[in-house]
This record gives structure tokens, sequence and C-alpha cells, in this order.
């Protein structure tokens, strides 16, 4: 058992006992009508994804609210946060209340939806934070669009501290940014794409900092890319400013030579960046400056993908790789085991205040048992997700969820253990 935010020891050979959907006992020898042996696995907490772009209402096409629930469960994920860039936008209660009541209908994993800053996403009028907040939001942001005027960006964060939920920034200047489809650097040179620089992001979260210095709000930064962003939280965090912040698996494990080919499965924003960065972030996600690992998982179809690299939309699926590319790290001894647990289970939970995270006793029955050297290939005949935007498509991985626990019901049973 690995749960890193226990009080009992984080690493214990142990049973898990599980009654009315409650985890209701931890110890060695219990006794139980039906018993699932997962020796020498890892029983971890059920994961938690802050990140998720389910397209539900609108873009059933790339995905729906049953196929990214499916695929969040195959990744050992039993809840996910989910970005309010939907058509029509999740910037009111009625939106809010029907991917709620959709999640609940299809109940495979928990959906909390995350609602939009402003109204439509024009970064101009604020949207109806109260009332969405009242239907089950857990955080606000306009994701995949930046909050550009800095005026507006006050006046939300003061509203999210009135409603204590984290404004979470997509950090980009658009100006700076000046639409570059990837990093400004060497490889954007040498194949003729315009490129952003890393400051398009670094400048945004700056001046972020200075407004919840102002105003005392929560701030989080999603998919933190660059090694100056890192170093902007990791002193504001020092100052003790309520800060934190995700970084994905894909900005850790991929660089801007992954781009080189105008391979459009690499398309994502923010861009994919340099070694240096990388290394930055790992020592981020090590060091704690960064809290939590966050896939972003973005479906998008053909006709969005099967395009020139410039026109593409950017986004990659997440759900079902997270896994065993954190796992590679843990393998090459650059992130302990603990470590990237904790950043997949407690410390997105507490990132967002929600509850989740541990197996706590009397806690809900969130449970994912991982096998850390199960191979495992992406193909497009077993991915449960209805995209296909991977670049790790047919990829020998290696690590993965066996067995996904949501509530006390098995959501994801790779070896039919139950049967
Ligand atoms: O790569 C991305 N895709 N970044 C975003 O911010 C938005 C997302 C999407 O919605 O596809």
């Amino acid at each position: 058992m690995l749960d890193p935010a226990a009080q009992r020891p984080v690493d214990l050979a142990a049973d898990v006992r599980i009654q009315g959907g409650r985890i209701v006992e931890i110890g060695r020898g219990l006794v139980a009508p039906r018993i699932i042996d997962v020796k020498d696995l890892w029983v971890v907490p059920g994961l938690i994804d802050l990140h998720v772009h389910l397209r539900e209402p609108g873009q059933e096409y790339k995905e729906d609210i049953e196929t990214g629930t499916r695929a969040a469960a195959v990744g050992g994920f039993t809840t996910i946060c989910c970005m309010p860039n939907t058509r029509p936008v999740n910037d009111q209660r009625a939106v809010t209340e029907l991917i709620v009541r959709r999640a609940k209908e299809v109940g495979c994993v928990r959906v909390r939806p995350i609602g939009a800053i402003t109204h439509n996403l024009d970064g101009k009028h604020l949207a109806d934070i109260a009332e969405m907040k009242e239907a089950g939001i857990v955080a606000i942001s306009d994701d995949g669009r930046p909050v550009m005027n800095s005026g507006l960006v006050r006046r939300a964060f003061e509203y999210a501290r009135t409603f204590d939920l984290p404004l979470v920034q997509h950090a980009e200047d658009l100006d700076l940014a000046e639409g570059g489809s990837m990093n400004e650097g060497a490889v954007a040179t040498r194949i003729g794409i315009k490129g952003q620089p890393a400051c398009a992001e670094s400048a945004m979260v700056a001046r972020d900092l200075e407004i919840v210095e102002w105003t005392g709000a929560r701030y989080h930064v999603a998919h933190v890319s660059t090694a100056r962003t890192v170093a902007l939280i990791r002193d504001a965090k020092r100052r003790g400013l309520p800060v934190t912040c995700e970084v994905t698996p894909h900005h850790l494990a991929l660089t801007d030579e992954a781009c080189s080919h105008y391979d459009t499965r690499t398309k994502v924003m923010p861009p994919l960046r340099t070694t240096a960065d990388q290394e930055a972030l790992l020592e981020g996600l090590v060091d704690g400056t960064i809290d939590a690992i966050a896939t972003d998982h973005a479906p998008h179809s053909p006709v969005e993908k099967d395009v020139e690299f410039e026109c593409a939309a950017p986004g990659m699926l997440g759900l079902e790789t997270a896994l065993p590319i954190i796992l590679d790290f843990v393998r090459m001894g650059s992130l302990d085991d603990k470590r990237a647990i904790a950043a997949l289970t407690g410390a997105p939970a507490r990132a967002f205040g929600i509850p989740g995270g541990s197996l706590a006793i009397g806690a809900v029955a969130d449970v994912t048992v991982i096998d850390p050297e199960r191979p495992m290939t992406l193909t497009p005949e077993t991915i449960a997700s209805k995209s296909r935007n991977s670049p790790f498509m047919g990829q020998k991985l290696a690590g993965r969820a066996v067995l996904t626990i949501f509530e006390g019901k098995v959501v994801h049973d790779l070896d039919s253990r139950l049967r």
C-alpha cells in the first residue's frame, strides 16, 4: 500500500476492507465475504486529475462524459475535474448541473466541473460564479483562453476568494505568444514554424502573482511548462502566497524536438519546451514546488488534427498514458514513488480543497491498484477514449492500473479478478 497522505506508515503491506462504499478497516489478515488478491501490487488512493476536457456538451464527436470517464477509470483515476470550454461553455448553473447529472448517470468515476471565469470565455464579463458554485464547481478557469485583462483578473480573484474557489489560469500572454504554434527556439526556426516564447507563460504568471498578493485569493497555475514559471512559483510559495500548480506528463516527457516531424499530435498549448525547461519541471515536481500531475486530456478528431501543423487544434490525450509515463521517471530513479503517487492523489485534492486522495478509515472507497511493471501499449483498438490524438500511440510503455475501485465499486478490472 502506498498512501503518502496517510498518518500511518506510507509504505505498508496490508489488507484494505471495503464495506458500504467506504474503507472500514486496514490491517493484516482481515476477513471479508469476497477477497481480491492484489499481493505485490501497489494499492494507492484513487488517482485525481485536476485538468480534463470531456467535450460534453457540444463536441461529443471528440469525447463524451461516458467515454471520458471510462478512459479515466482505465487510467486509474477516480476523480477528474473537467474544464469549462464545452459548447455551450460551462459558465452557468444549467451547464454545471448537466455535467454533474450526466456523470452520475454514467457512474464510472467522479466528475467535478470547473466553471468559466468569464461569460462564454469572452474575457470581458464575469460568469455566474455564485450559482455555478451552488451547482458544484470546484474552481474557475477560462482554460485555453487566458484572461488578458488585468482589471478583470483582479475582480475574478476577489470573487473567487469570496467563494473560496481557486482561480486556475492557463498562463499565456497572447500579445507575447503572437499565435505561435510551438515553442520559440532552435527547433521552430529549423522547421519553419512560428513559435511563442517561454516568457509568454511566465509574464502572465508574474502579473497574476502580483494580483494574488494584493487580493489574497487562491491561484492555481495550469500545465506549467517553463523553467522561469517554476522559479516564480517557488519564490511565491516561499513568500507564503496561496499558490499551487500542476505539470502534465507530456511536458515532463517530451521536448519541442518531438515537433520536428510536424506531427500535429505533438501540438499542445502551452507548447512542448526545451530540455532545460523539462529538467526544471522535474526538479519542481521533486521538491514540491509543483504540487500535482494533471493530464490536460484534450481529445480532438481527425478534422482538427489531420491538417497542417499551424492549423491544427492544440491538445493531446492523457488519461490512459499518464501512469506509465510518470512511472518511467520512477523506474529511472529521477522521481520517488511516494512523491509520484502523492502528486496524483493527496496533493491535487489539497490544491483544489476537495475530498479524497487518501486511504483513510471512513473515507469513500476510491482505490487504485497499480502494477508498476505491467507492459502497456495504447492502440486504436483498445483505447477507451473516443479520440486517438496521442503521440504515445503504439509505443511500448510500462506500468498501469489493473484495478480501479470507485465508491467501493469496481469500474476497471484489467485481469478480470472479480470473475
Ligand atoms: O492543448 C490544449 N488543448 N491546451 C488548452 O489549453 C486547451 C486544450 C483543448 O481544449 O483542446
